[in-house]
């Protein structure tokens, strides 16, 4: 099922993994139509499903890679980027290494950095420099964060070292040998860094996600709900389960 709602589209699949194939469908065909498309990704488990629908297509020569950028969300803060927990060893392993992009073209926050607000800062110089992000690939945490901006008072603007919430930080023990292993730091981009991209594509799937989506496509723009400035962008594509949506089209009579 497809829905227009105030100008964001959202697509209904009926389960995980046919969300994760309508998904990589959309970030396939942007990279065919440019091979330089600049793409921003998430980690997270919900697009696992679409990354190996990516390589699937990359194996059947569908899609080349060659000239793609990628700049990667966020990175706990310190982590070693060969920790098996990181985000860099999660890109590697879930896509980069199975697809042609050039190591030297991804880019993901360092959690190594010893003037993390320095290398944070220039995190976003990059981005801005090169014109900006063509299609951000998002998930949603169950407290409405994307990338790591969890609930406050302001909206943050730029990438930068961000303190984890208590329930990001069991949401994502399930990973660590024990919840005192989560970092309890992350660097992440910015609302407005997020902002910036020309496209974005928001993936939720199961119940768990069901309140939190319908939140912040039909609730209030607040940054106690930082997914709900998506509202205020122009080009902006959900990909739900059913189970996601279930709230959400509940609330629509649908
Ligand atoms: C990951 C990220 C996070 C996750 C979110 C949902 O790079 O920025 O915002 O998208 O925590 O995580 P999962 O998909 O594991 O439910």
């Amino acid at each position: 099922m497809k829905l227009n709602y105030r100008g964001m589209t959202i697509y209904v699949e009926k389960d995980y993994a046919a969300m994760s194939r309508a998904a990589a469908e959309l970030l396939v065909q942007t990279v065919k139509e440019n091979s330089a498309t600049v793409l921003g990704l998430a980690t997270g488990s919900t697009p696992i499903g679409m990354y190996q629908e990516v390589v699937k297509a990359y194996q059947r020569g569908e899609v080349d890679f060659a000239r793609t950028l990628s700049y990667n969300l966020d990175e706990y803060y310190p982590i070693n980027h060969d920790n098996d927990q990181s985000y860099h060893y999660f890109m590697r392993e879930n896509l980069f290494r199975h697809i042609n992009i050039l190591p030297e073209n991804t880019h993901v926050p360092s959690g190594e950095a010893k003037d993390v607000e320095r290398s944070a800062a220039e995190y976003d110089e990059k981005i801005y420099a090169i014109g900006g992000v063509d299609l951000q690939v998002l998930g949603i945490g169950n407290n409405g964060h994307i990338g790591f901006n969890e609930p406050a008072a302001i909206f943050a603007k730029g990438t930068g070292l961000v303190d984890l919430t208590e329930s990001t930080i069991s949401a994502n023990s399930r990973f660590f040998a024990s919840i005192d292993d989560v970092p309890k730091k992350a660097v992440s981009m910015g609302i407005a860094t997020i902002m910036q991209a020309k496209r974005i594509m928001l993936l939720a799937s199961g119940q768990g996600k069901a309140g939190i989506v319908a939140q912040t496509i039909l609730g209030e723009i607040t940054p106690q709900v930082p997914a709900s400035a998506l509202q205020l962008h122009r080009n902006v594509t959900f990909f739900l389960d059913e189970a996601a949506a279930a709230e959400l089209l509940a609330k629509l009579g649908k």
